[in-house]
């Protein structure tokens, strides 16, 4: 059977998890999740250290490993351009499909914002390099490339689950519990996609 039969047959089936999905979704605001209090203004040029992290009560630090983890993780949810492209090709942008990825690249939207907002108060990485890491892998434009909708659908379910794994261990190693949630909060963002999509 060719690619595009499968996916008009099994399109109605989207279609209702679509539904139920946008059922069960709960809203959530970054901004409610992040301590805006702990921010000052960065001086043009100056140089970040370690030291600089600063995650409200004294004697909270962040360790190395964690830290690049949290780099690494928001490197990977800033690539959500090409993630969209990439589905919006394979799928096309009409029918339950296209609504979906549409919905699904505004809820992953979220990832960043909360993510990136949450290091930057907190100091928690060198924003300098943050921001050079981002801007070499956009233009990169490099991702996986599934070669039908088929192996997509697959990349996609194992990707979502290795976020969702990858996300809630950062959170779970941070000793800041406002970092925790927010990293539990993204990665049950990446559990809902599966559950309202792999069933
Ligand atoms: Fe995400």
């Amino acid at each position: 059977m060719e690619v595009a039969q499968i996916l008009a047959e099994i399109e109605p089936v989207a279609g209702r998890l679509l539904e139920r999905h946008m059922g069960v979704a709960k809203e959530w605001f970054p901004h409610e999740m992040v301590p805006y209090d702990r921010g000052k203004n960065f001086e043009s040029g100056a140089q970040w250290s370690p030291g600089d992290a600063d995650f409200g009560d004294a004697g909270i630090e962040i360790d190395e490993p964690v830290r690049d983890a949290l780099f690494l993780n928001l490197l990977t949810e800033d690539n959500l351009p090409y993630y969209f492209r990439d589905i919006d090709r394979l799928f096309g942008s009409d029918s339950s499909y296209g609504e979906w990825a549409r919905n699904w690249t505004a809820e992953e939207g979220r990832h960043s914002i909360v993510m990136r907002d949450y290091m930057t108060v907190s100091r928690a990485v060198d924003p300098v390099a943050l921001e050079r890491a981002r801007m070499i892998q956009v233009r990169g434009g490099q991702v996986p490339d599934p070669g039908d909708a088929i192996e997509a659908l697959a990349y996609v379910s194992m990707q979502e689950l290795a976020t969702r794994i990858s996300h809630r261990n950062t959170g779970k190693l941070m000793k800041d519990e406002i970092g925790t949630a927010i990293m539990s909060r993204v990665g049950n963002d990446e559990t809902s996609t599966i559950s309202s999509t792999a069933t």
